[in-house]
C-alpha cells in the first residue's frame, strides 16, 4: 500500500484522507496508520487541515520502494531487500541464493559490519555509502566471469557520470577511480561447474557520502568529496542498477566485444607500465590490451603474458 501511497502523493501535490481511502479501498484511519509510518522511516509528511497530505520530502535511503519502483529494468533490481545494517551484503545474498532468490535480486545495506573487499580484505562500510550485492544466474561460460565485473564496472561509471558530471575511470580488475583515487570496489564471488555458472554475487561498494577513515584518504575518496555536495544513493542505485541491467542484456546474448570496448574506453591502465602482484608472483610489463575474457595482456622483455587476476599498480 506505501507504494500506492507514494505514487499518489508524488503526482499530486496535496491529497485528501478521503481520496486516498478511495482509490485504495481502505478506511481513512488505515491511510492515517500508513502515513505514520511513512513518517516513521524518513518521509516529511505534512497534514494539511481540511485538505490532507503533502509530500515535502523524501529520506536518501534505498527502501525497495524507491528503487524498485518504476525501475523498468528486465532482470536487475526486480526484487530488493534493503537492511539499516547487515554482517555483509554478500553474505546475505548468499543465503538468499539458498531459498532459491530469483536471477536479478538485490540486497543493500546502510551498513555492514563486516563489508568483505577482494583478498579476504575487509571493506570499510559506514552510513552515507552504497554497499549491495547483485544476484545472477548467468548463462554465459564460466571463462567468461570476469565480464561481469567488467559490465558492473561501467555501470557505475556510467551512473556517477549522469548524476555528477565527474568522470570516472576503471583500474583493472574491478576498481572505479576519480583523480587517481579509489571510489568503488567490487568483489565478485562465483559458483561454477566446468561448463556452467551456477550463481554470481557482484558486491559493489561505493563511497558516496559517507567520510572515510583516516588510514583511507590517501588512496580512496568519495563522491561528496569530489562533487564537492551530496549525491543522492537513491538516484545513483536506480542509475547502476538500469546500467547494469543493459550490460547483462549484452553480457548474455554474447556481445562481449561490445562490453569490452566500452570497458576499454573507461580504462585507464591500456599503454601504461604496471607491476601486477597475484599473491603468488609479481610480473610488471606494458598493458596492451584486454581480451575477450577480460585478462589482462602484458608485454615486457620475455614476451606477452596473459594475466588473469591481482592487484595492479600502475608504475610510470
Ligand atoms: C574490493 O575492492 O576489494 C571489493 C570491495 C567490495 C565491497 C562490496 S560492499 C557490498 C558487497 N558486500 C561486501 O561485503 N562486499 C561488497
Amino acid at each position: 500500500m506505501k507504494d500506492e501511497i507514494l505514487s499518489l502523493l508524488e503526482k499530486d501535490k496535496v491529497v485528501s484522507g478521503e481520496a486516498f481511502a478511495e482509490k485504495l479501498g481502505v478506511s481513512r484511519a488505515a491511510v492515517w496508520k500508513q502515513m505514520e509510518h511513512l513518517r516513521r522511516l524518513g518521509y516529511k509528511i505534512e497534514a494539511i487541515r481540511n485538505k490532507g497530505y503533502r509530500l515535502l520530502s523524501k529520506p536518501d535511503i534505498p527502501y525497495p520502494m524507491e528503487i524498485v519502483r518504476d525501475l523498468n529494468t528486465q532482470v536487475i533490481g526486480r526484487e530488493l531487500y534493503y537492511f539499516k545494517k547487515l554482517p555483509s551484503t554478500n553474505l546475505f545474498a548468499r543465503e538468499l541464493i539458498d531459498k532459491k532468490i530469483n536471477n536479478g535480486g538485490v540486497v543493500v545495506a546502510d551498513v555492514q559490519t563486516h563489508g568483505r573487499g577482494r583478498k579476504d580484505r575487509t571493506w570499510f562500510s559506514p552510513l552515507g555509502g552504497l554497499w549491495f550485492s547483485v544476484i545472477l544466474y548467468p548463462d554465459i561460460p564460466p571463462r567468461k566471469s570476469m565480464m561481469l565485473t567488467m559490465a558492473a564496472s561501467l555501470s557505475v561509471v556510467d551512473g556517477i557520470k549522469t548524476i555528477t558530471g565527474l568522470v570516472p575511470r576503471i583500474k583493472w580488475p574491478n576498481d572505479v577511480i576519480i583523480q587517481g583515487k579509489k571510489v568503488c570496489g567490487i568483489l565478485t564471488e562465483i559458483d561454477a561447474e566446468i561448463d556452467r555458472i551456477n550463481f554470481a554475487i557482484i558486491g559493489i561498494g561505493i563511497n558516496v557520502n559517507n567520510t572515510l577513515r583516516t588510514d583511507l584518504g590517501k588512496c580512496a575518496t568519495t563522491l561528496r568529496q569530489e562533487f564537492g555536495s551530496e549525491v543522492s544513493r537513491v538516484q545513483l542505485l536506480r542509475l547502476v542498477l538500469k546500467n547494469f541491467d543493459e550490460q547483462y542484456e549484452k553480457l548474455v546474448r554474447g556481445e562481449y566485444d561490445d562490453i569490452r570496448k566500452n570497458w576499454l574506453s573507461s580504462s585507464q591502465i591500456i599503454g601504461k607500465q604496471v607491476r601486477v602482484d597475484d599473491g603468488a608472483a609479481r610480473i610488471e610489463g606494458i598493458v596492451k590490451d584486454v581480451d575477450e575474457d577480460g585478462s589482462l595482456i602484458l608485454k615486457n622483455d620475455e614476451g606477452i603474458h596473459r594475466v588473469l587476476s591481482g592487484d595492479v599498480e600502475v608504475l610510470l
